[in-house]
């Protein structure tokens, strides 16, 4: 002890001091930083299904120790490795969730009030000042047909879609389609800014036309959905995904079926999955597009696999499409 003592004092009083400091400081950053010692840990949601919407973030900052020196554990039963290092600000986002979720009945005539000042878009179209800009009926996507859409419309026989990134209505009208042959009565809830993006009107979409710095996306979105006489099932949420979403979440909208095709990089796919899947009700399927897609070094595929993995889910892949079945359930 007496050793102790006088090697300690030498080190802190001597000319090492510094030295002595920097060691004890880099030890404790080190072992702070270590993969074995994670800041934030995922927990299962507890309560009701509803209250897991509502309350618990998939993601609840907890410090953690674990034990750093079991060698024998197996590869799967690790922590995922640098996921714990994500900061609070990528797992966070705030959208307050109504605890209550409203009626499907009552949906449809409360956003025609709240977004449209209760006047249905669909009424008096199209006006004199657009009807010349549009074509009777001009509809394309991608992937929009593929048997994804029918079988887990299918399965899930939704009462609510909700869909991020319509375009020109391809796969809404195909799964408002579904439906009727189904007798579901299915409404669809497609959230796109219409804007496409820059330079969209090179190429294929060159004929679709633009007035003043407006294109024609939504204009021509809503003729192709009557044209598809679809108009009692399809409504359009004109604003960026995730403002639509947030305030979906705040008004206790709540979907059976989402589907996600709006933005193919990472952080885009990955904002969008992260509110999406909290407006999914217990049971439910979310699933989207382009998960083997290269945009963004595979963005959609990465945010994807990720929020799979904080969240304890299983990817299925379906051709280009991925779907995650809620656990909620
Ligand atoms: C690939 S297209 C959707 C295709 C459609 N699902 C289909 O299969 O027919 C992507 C759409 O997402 C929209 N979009 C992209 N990012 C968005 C965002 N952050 N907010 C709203 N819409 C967005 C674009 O305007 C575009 O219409």
């Amino acid at each position: 002890m007496a050793t102790t003592l006088t090697w300690k004092s030498k080190l802190m009083a001597g000319p090492y001091r510094p030295l002595f400091v920097v060691a004890v400081l880099a030890y404790m950053l080190g072992v702070l930083s270590s993969p074995a010692i994670p800041l934030v840990r995922t927990v299962k949601p507890v309560g009701t299904p509803e209250q897991q919407i509502t309350s618990s973030p998939a993601v609840v900052e907890q410090p953690v120790r674990q034990q750093s020196n079991d060698a024998c554990k197996k590869e799967e039963q690790q922590p995922v490795r640098g996921h714990m290092m994500l900061s609070k600000d990528l797992i966070t986002f705030h959208a307050y969730c109504q605890k209550q979720a409203m009626v499907p009945e009552a949906i449809r005539a409360f956003i025609t009030r709240e977004i449209f000042d209760g006047v249905s878009p669909y009424e008096d179209f199209p006006s004199p000042c657009v009807a010349d800009l549009i074509q009777p009926e001009r509809i394309s996507g991608w992937g929009s047909e593929k048997t994804v859409f029918r079988r887990l419309m299918e399965e899930v026989r939704p009462r609510i879609v909700i869909e991020l990134g319509s375009f020109l209505g391809a796969s809404a009208t195909h799964m408002g389609g579904i439906a009727k042959e189904l007798g579901l009565k299915t409404e669809i809830f497609c959230f796109d800014d219409w804007r496409g993006w820059p330079g969209f009107r090179s190429g294929p979409f060159a004929d679709l036309k633009q007035q003043n710095g407006n294109n024609m996306l939504l204009n021509q979105f809503l003729q192709n959905v009557i044209a598809r006489n679809m108009s009692d099932r399809i409504l359009p949420m004109p604003f960026g995904t995730v403002s639509s979403l947030a305030v979906f979440c705040k008004w206790g909208i709540y979907a059976d079926l989402i589907e996600v095709d709006a933005s193919h990089d990472f952080h885009s796919a990955w904002a969008d999955i992260n509110i999406a899947y909290r407006l999914l009700r217990p049971g439910g399927v979310i699933f989207g597009h382009d998960y083997f897609t290269g945009a963004d070094k595979k963005g959609v595929r990465r945010a994807v696999d990720l929020f799979a993995k904080l969240n304890g889910l299983r990817v299925e892949p379906d051709g280009q499409h991925w779907i995650y079945r809620s656990q909620k359930a």
